[in-house]
This record gives structure tokens, C-alpha cells and sequence, in this order.
């Protein structure tokens, strides 16, 4: 499976067609923690199970994302969204009305919900949608849990609405596509963040914002202040109370000491985010991590992180961690 942190090329993957042979060896790699471009009818998506951390990390490194902004976890039906995350009676209008469709909503994270904290980026909301593509549907319903999916391209790149699109770009770092022929729409969903007064549009897309407003009433921009923006426009993202230090070597008093790979002999960590310096796994331990120490720890000390790789988002996270009350120190 997609375990090698550092994307090393392992040669085209195997393109397979919507036949149910087909889509249950798709659903096997996925539960077993591999990376699986399927189609929807806005782009093709670059799939993962979202609950497992390891599997989250190697879409981040497939696509050489520089960052971890949140991604978009897809499922089955409204009952599997409503296990994820709280619905008001405006989001559940909406997607009752658009679902399956081109319409991601931006909603509260129920406190059972198992998707792991790397697909949303530590955040306390999570994004949903329904994806239109039967064979997708599919795939989701055999694996029974949601899947992460950016757009199917490396970072940087047009999103792919054709399987050959997706094999040009990341053939040889993903396990399998599956061709359901050219998407659609051939533009991403619009998300949305339906509010207790009205609805934000934090990404036009697909669905008209005209056939939205029917139901929600004029759409409001992304209100900075307010803190609805898409996270991947915000220098900082999930923060933890405790102050941060990054790039540490050595514990000061009252310092919890977060490890990566071989930790200096005259530190005692208290937690490491990979004992054996694999990136992939420092990635999805990192959100959980911070969190714990941030717990009992007024002051966090990060071994440095090799920026290469999925070491670059991490001290890109890590930095946008500690931006709030210390922007001078970074
Ligand atoms: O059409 C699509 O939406 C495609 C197909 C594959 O479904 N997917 C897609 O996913 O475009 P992705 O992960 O690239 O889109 C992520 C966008 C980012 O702009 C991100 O900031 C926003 O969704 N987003 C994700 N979670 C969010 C959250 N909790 N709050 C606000 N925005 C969020
Ligand atoms: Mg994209």
C-alpha cells in the first residue's frame, strides 16, 4: 500500500473500469489504507478511508501538498453525513434538496465522529458532500466509511476530470484508478457553511449560487472576522493554547518536549511524533499530539522536522500553530 512517506514512483497504476470486480478491489485497497482516484461528477477525487491517519497523510504526500488544508470527506447517503456532523434544519434543506450533487457543506464535527483529525485539520467543523457518481457511491457504501478526497491532481495543478488526466499526473503514486468515463461538471463543488442566520459561500463551484439562495437567501462572503473562511486562507488554523517553540533541541522549565526520530540524549520527550522519523506517520499523529500536550503543558518545545516531503506541511502546520499570540518569535 501507499505507506513510503517520500512518494518514491512505483511505477503506473492500474486502471480499472466501473465493473463490481472492479469497485470491490477499490474498496479493498481503501480499507486497507490505500490512496484510490475515483470519479464524481464535479473532478475526479484522490480517495482515502478519512478515518485512518496514515492513509489521510499519503493523499497530502501524492499530491505534494505544501500544506494540510482540510479535505472533503464523501459519503454514501445523509445517514452516513449525519453521523459525522451536527445538521441544522437549513443544512439538512440542503441537502436533502442537492444531495447527491455538487455541494459540499461546512458543518459542526459531532464528537463521535471517527474521521481522523488530519482531514480536518484539527478543525472543529468538517466538510460534507454526496458525490453524484454511482460507481463512487458505490465504492463508499462497500468500504462503509467516509473517504477524504482533494481533487486528483499534484498540488498546484488543474484537477483532472478524466482517468488519463489523473494517470498523467499521479500514475505512479497512487495504488488504482477507477475510469468512469469524463466527469460532468468538470468544476469542484461549491461549498457552503449554512449558519444560524443565512449561509456563507466559502468556494463557488458547481451548483449555481442562484439555485442555493432559493433556500438560503442571499449568500454572505467569507467573513474574516467571524472566523468562516476556507481554512486553506487562514495563517493560522488550529491553534493550541499552549505557546509553541519550534525547531528545539533542548527542554526549558515547564516545556513539554514534542520528538521526532531520535530525541537528543538529554531530553526526555514526552511524546514523539514518529520514533522512527517516518513523516507519513509524524502527519497523522500531529493534531492529536499537540492537542494532548496542549492539555498539561503551557508551553510546547517541536524537534526540528526535515522539511522535505510531508515535513514541509508539517512545519507549515506547525508554524501557523504557534502564529496567533507569538507572530514575532517565528
Ligand atoms: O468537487 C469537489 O469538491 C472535489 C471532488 C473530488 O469531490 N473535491 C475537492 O476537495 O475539491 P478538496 O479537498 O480539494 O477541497 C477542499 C476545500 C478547501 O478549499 C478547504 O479549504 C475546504 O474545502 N474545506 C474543507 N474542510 C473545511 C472546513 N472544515 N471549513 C471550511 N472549509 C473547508
Ligand atoms: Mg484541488
Amino acid at each position: 500500500m501507499n505507506s513510503d512517506s517520500q512518494n518514491a514512483s512505483r511505477g503506473p497504476a492500474r486502471v480499472l473500469s466501473t465493473d463490481p470486480a472492479s469497485l470491490a478491489e477499490a474498496a479493498r485497497i481503501l480499507i486497507a489504507g490505500g490512496l484510490v482516484a475515483v470519479p464524481t461528477e464535479t473532478v475526479y477525487g484522490l480517495a482515502a478511508d478519512a478515518t485512518n491517519g496514515a492513509a489521510v497523510a499519503a493523499i497530502y504526500a501524492a499530491k505534494g501538498r505544501p500544506s494540510f488544508n482540510p479535505l472533503i470527506c464523501h459519503v454514501a447517503d445523509l445517514a452516513m453525513a449525519e453521523s459525522l456532523a451536527r445538521f441544522s434544519p437549513l443544512a439538512r434543506a440542503l441537502a436533502v434538496r442537492f444531495w447527491p450533487g455538487p455541494l459540499t457543506l461546512v458543518l459542526p464535527r459531532k464528537p463521535s465522529c471517527p474521521v481522523h483529525e488530519l482531514a480536518t485539520a484539527g478543525l472543529p467543523s468538517i466538510a460534507l458532500r454526496h458525490p453524484q457518481h454511482i460507481a463512487t457511491l458505490e465504492i463508499i457504501s462497500r468500504v462503509g466509511r467516509p473517504l477524504a478526497a482533494p481533487s486528483a491532481n499534484p498540488s498546484e495543478q488543474l484537477s483532472p476530470t478524466t482517468a488519463a488526466h489523473v494517470a498523467a499526473g499521479l500514475g505512479s503514486r497512487i495504488d488504482l484508478i477507477i475510469d468512469g468515463g469524463p466527469c460532468v461538471a468538470g468544476l469542484e463543488s461549491t461549498i457552503i457553511a449554512p449558519g444560524e442566520d443565512g449561509a456563507v459561500m466559502l468556494r463557488a463551484g458547481a451548483l449555481a449560487r442562484s439555485d442555493i439562495e432559493l433556500l438560503t437567501g442571499p449568500l454572505r462572503s467569507p467573513d474574516h472576522a467571524a472566523g468562516i473562511v476556507a481554512p486553506g486562507m487562514l495563517r493560522r488554523h488550529y491553534a493550541p493554547r499552549a505557546r509553541l517553540r519550534l525547531g528545539a533541541t533542548s527542554v526549558e522549565n515547564g516545556e513539554a518536549f514534542l520528538a521526532f526520530g531520535t530525541p537528543p540524549s538529554s531530553v526526555s520527550p514526552s511524546l514523539n511524533l514518529s520514533i522512527r522519523g517516518d513523516l507519513a506517520e509524524a502527519a497523522s499523529n500531529l493534531f492529536a499530539m499537540l492537542r494532548t500536550l496542549d492539555e498539561s503543558h503551557d508551553a510546547i518545545a517541536v524537534a526540528p522536522i526535515p522539511s522535505v516531503g510531508l515535513g514541509e506541511a508539517i512545519n507549515d502546520r506547525l508554524k501557523r500553530a504557534g502564529a496567533h499570540a507569538h507572530k514575532n518569535e517565528l
